[in-house]
């Protein structure tokens, strides 16, 4: 099947007219005239395992079939979920499937494409042309060699009328998850990636059109990681943040201590300024408690769990995911300290994007055990904080992502190559 009838087959498409089900986010058609590059069906060895490190590829440039993989498995559909509230999934998530990075491809020479600023459009599975030239002549001036990669935008008015000021966190948040997948599809063609936030140059603009985040530039590949014995392509398939819409009710499970390790170490291998927590509540072989993560040591105990329903409640405060049932809730931290003293954007956004990062390499390892992982920010901050102990340091929690079995697992339609 064709990546670009993809959806005709296997939605609603196929025996209906359109019926609104793509967000504006997500559109179906473009405007006459747009230029279109139609890429190659994706095509990637399904057996290559998770954190895959290929031998360094000699290309000086990406081809159009690495440009297509790269692009599908890091921002294509992933799964089409009719009995759910949110419609169409993507490799990363996204806070309530709202999508609001997207991805551009640029390269400043000519070669597999002319040189230019290409916008990834996942339900065409094409690149678009755009005139961006501001954007364009801010990469030239700071170009690196090789001159090409990705550029990471934001569109905040996709969050915005939902979260308001809480905007920024998530975009950022989102982009690093993009970013984590992306490094690792990169790993896996034999190419690196760097990821630098977008020139100070840019001056952010006061309405809340879209926005360049990050740059990720294409490098030699000087990387190791060590690869989970499960396929890249079905963890990234099985990522899921838990099925239920009208509410989460996990199954109630013991896990294997091998399991929460092999999560924690293939997190930790994200080499961010980044620290990992976990409230552990049924981990067979630890006591209930709050513990740090550290790579090739595994748990360290910090604190018991004071009140259990009082923790449980400061685990996720609005109603509907029912945290109990979750055997291991993992806590990231940053030290926050430069954000306040310094107030940039851009550290702002790395931060997030550091957090975010490990937030993905958790989400495809706990998929690689057949679990969900729900990414939020639903907890208590301060609560956490206190629990372990971060009350007089700069480092905060910033993020949470939820563990667990699903109940109830949908009827998910696989929309990945
Ligand atoms: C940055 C970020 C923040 C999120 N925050 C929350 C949250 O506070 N509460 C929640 O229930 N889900 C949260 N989510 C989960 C998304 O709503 C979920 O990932 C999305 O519906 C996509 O589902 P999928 O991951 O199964 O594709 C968040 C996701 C991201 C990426």
């Amino acid at each position: 099947m064709k990546a670009a009838t993809l959806n005709y087959k296997n939605t609603y498409l196929k025996s209906t007219a359109p019926r609104g089900e793509f967000p504006p986010a997500l559109p179906l058609f473009v405007p006459p005239g747009t230029r279109e590059i139609i890429l190659p069906d994706p095509m990637l060895d399904t057996d290559l395992p998770l954190g895959h490190v290929a031998q360094a590829s000699a290309a000086d440039h990406l081809s159009l079939q690495d440009i297509s993989n790269l692009a599908h498995y890091t921002l294509g559909l992933s799964r089409y979920e009719p009995g759910e509230l949110y419609l169409y999934h993507r490799p990363a998530p996204s806070p309530r499937c709202k999508h609001a990075t997207e991805l551009w491809y640029f390269t400043l020479q000519d070669a597999a494409l002319p040189a230019g600023l290409y916008r990834y459009n996942p339900i065409r599975h094409t690149l678009q042309m755009d005139d961006l030239q501001d954007w364009l002549s801010i990469l030239a001036e700071n170009a690196r060699q090789p001159q090409d990669g990705w550029l990471l935008s934001a569109v905040p008015d996709r969050l915005r009328h939902i979260y308001g000021d809480f905007t920024s966190r998530l975009m950022c948040l989102e982009a690093g998850h993009v970013t984590e997948q992306l490094q690792l599809v990169h790993h896996m063609l034999g190419h690196g990636l760097r990821s630098v936030p977008f020139p100070q140059q840019w001056v952010w603009p006061t309405t809340e059109k879209e926005i360049p985040l990050q740059v990720l530039w294409r490098e030699n590949l000087q990387t190791e990681d060590t690869p989970l014995p499960v396929s890249f392509v079905e963890a990234t398939r099985n990522r899921h943040s838990a099925h239920g819409s009208n509410g989460v009710y996990p199954l109630p499970i013991r896990l294997p201590l091998e399991t929460a390790c092999q999560m924690g170490e293939f997190a930790s291998r994200q080499k961010t300024t980044a620290s990992l927590y976990a409230v552990v509540q049924n981990v067979e072989g630890l006591d209930p408690g709050a513990y740090s993560y550290l790579p090739h040591e595994g748990f360290r105990w910090i604190a018991p769990i004071p009140r259990k329903s009082e923790m449980q409640q400061a685990l996720f405060i609005t109603p509907g995911f029912h945290v109990p049932h979750c055997p291991i809730v993992w806590l990231i931290s940053e030290d926050t300290g430069v954000l306040q003293a310094e107030g940039t954007m851009q550290d702002y956004q790395q931060t997030h994007q550091d957090v975010g990062r490990v937030g993905q390499r958790l989400g495809l390892a706990a998929a690689a055990s057949g679990l969900f992982a729900r990414p939020a920010v639903s907890h208590d901050e301060g609560y956490f904080d206190w629990l372990l102990r971060l009350t007089d340091t700069d480092e905060t929690v910033l993020y949470q992502v939820l563990i667990g079995q699903d109940r109830y697992e949908g009827w998910p339609v696989q929309m990945m190559f």
